[in-house]
């Protein structure tokens, strides 16, 4: 199995190095790994995290090569846009977009609000044609571990928050370790999320020990574990972590304030700022069919996420947990997620977008559809089956019941079927 594709190292100017996948270059940055020019590494969110031998390089990079242009054709194919006989107002809107002209807020909204369906499409087939303008083919692939579903928040939407009674795990650090290395190792996984409620039964030593023995695996180590001290976030980058999760949620103080009990949106924005700055890889994004939302919010949530400069966009619709304050709150519509995935890519181009497990639970086509509609990455749930379930921040939540392997088959075969190809999608460099 799979589903990361290697590169030659062919130039490096300081700490960058260019990667050249079958003639197509990449940027990344050089920084654990031990290289030199003319050798095959894998590289992961924009950073070289191996050197491999190049036999394996050619094995994998000779089971590909054929597939890879079929891939990239099959993409640029699927990326025209075909859409006419809107009207011209509309058409002169996607003309201004074609020619890389900001969109007016009340242009903006318009689009948000938009339901008819040529209109849609020729918006889904913009992003996407813009998505590989920017990007090519490639599409990145992240396993991600929910390691324990205790805690300390008390969030409205979330259905693991900490008055709800419901069936709490801890995995113990081998537990942790063993997944991971089960996730590298039997199933090839290069880069993994740990995901958790904010538990500080996890304290700065088990998470340094954590961090420091997964390092050893050479993977793209992304944490995902809420609020955190940026002094222990600065410990687990140096002991090897380079990428982080989370999300401001949104960008409306009101709104924020309600459904956070005793937590202030500028903490967690100044966290979000300085985790960058310490040099994580940075996702991050926003709820999407909160309370008292309006399109205005959604956008000023669009403009927010650009502004923090992050590498990925991570955004997903509302779900309804059970037992919550907002268990009867509706929830958006797919076509909403997909209006937002695209509005994204127009207003942010090179941006990374993640089709997020709560759009998936929303809708059963989300991967495809957002992967059609500007999104160039997903992520693949490997917690272990018996924890699988009770990590539930919503509910009936999407590929819980599939076996990773199954999920993996899955996403290769759609990955095929709309060419793209697990690339590593390179730094972004913006300012
Ligand atoms: N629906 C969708 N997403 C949710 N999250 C928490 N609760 C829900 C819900 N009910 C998201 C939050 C958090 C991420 C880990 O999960 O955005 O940042």
């Amino acid at each position: 199995m799979c589903y990361a594709i290697p590169g030659k190292l062919v130039e490096i100017e300081d700490s960058i190095g260019v990667v050249d996948y079958y003639g197509e270059k990449r940027r990344a940055l050089i920084n654990f790994a031990n290289v030199q020019i003319g050798d095959y590494v894998y590289a992961q969110g924009g950073i070289i995290i191996r050197k491999i031998s190049e036999r394996e390089a050619l094995e994998v990079l000779d089971a590909w090569k054929e597939m890879f242009f079929e891939l990239k054709q099959r993409d640029s194919d699927l990326a025209k846009v075909r859409t006419t006989k809107v009207s011209n107002n509309v058409l002169n809107l996607f003309e201004k977009i074609n020619k890389n002209k900001a969109l007016s807020r009340n242009e903006q909204i318009s689009l948000l609000k938009s339901k008819d369906p040529r209109e849609l499409q020729l918006l889904y087939e913009c992003a996407n044609s813009i998505r590989q303008r920017e990007h090519g083919n490639a599409c990145c692939i992240h396993g991600i571990i929910e390691f324990s579903n205790y805690c300390a928040l008390d969030c409205f939407y979330c259905g693991i928050r900490r008055e709800k009674n419901i069936e709490r795990y801890r995995m113990s650090i081998e537990e942790i370790i063993e997944s991971a290395k089960y996730a590298v190792d039997a199933l090839g996984f290069k880069a993994i999320l740990l995901q958790s409620g904010e538990d500080y039964w996890y304290d700065n030593e088990i998470l340094i020990s954590v961090v420091q023995e997964l390092r050893k695996l050479d993977i793209l180590l992304f944490l995902s574990l809420g609020e955190r001290d940026i002094s222990l976030y600065s410990k687990l980058y140096e002991a090897g972590a380079r990428a982080v999760l989370l999300r401001f949620e949104t960008s409306n103080n009101a709104i924020y304030e309600k459904l956070k009990p005793a937590k202030k949106l500028k903490n967690r924005l100044t966290l979000i700022k300085d985790l960058k700055r310490i040099g994580f890889v940075l996702a991050t994004g926003f709820l999407i069919g909160l309370p008292d939302e309006t399109d205005e919010d959604i956008i000023n949530n669009i403009e927010l996420t650009k502004s923090l400069k992050p590498d990925m966009y991570s955004f997903g619709p509302f779900v309804n947990a059970k037992g919550t304050p907002l268990y009867n709150h509706p929830m958006v519509n797919k076509d909403m997620m997909l209006k937002i995935v695209a509005l994204s890519r127009i207003m942010d181009r090179n941006s990374n977008i993640l089709v997020t497990t709560a759009f998936e639970t929303l809708d059963i086509n989300a991967r495809r559809e957002g992967l059609l509609a500007g999104a160039n990455s997903l992520m693949i749930n490997i917690t272990p089956k018996k924890y699988k379930n009770l990590y539930s921040i919503y509910e009936n939540r999407a590929g819980i019941s599939m076996e990773p392997s199954d999920d993996i088959e899955k996403t290769l075969l759609l990955l095929k079927e709309l060419g793209r190809a697990p690339i590593d999608l390179g730094v972004l460099f913006k300012g």
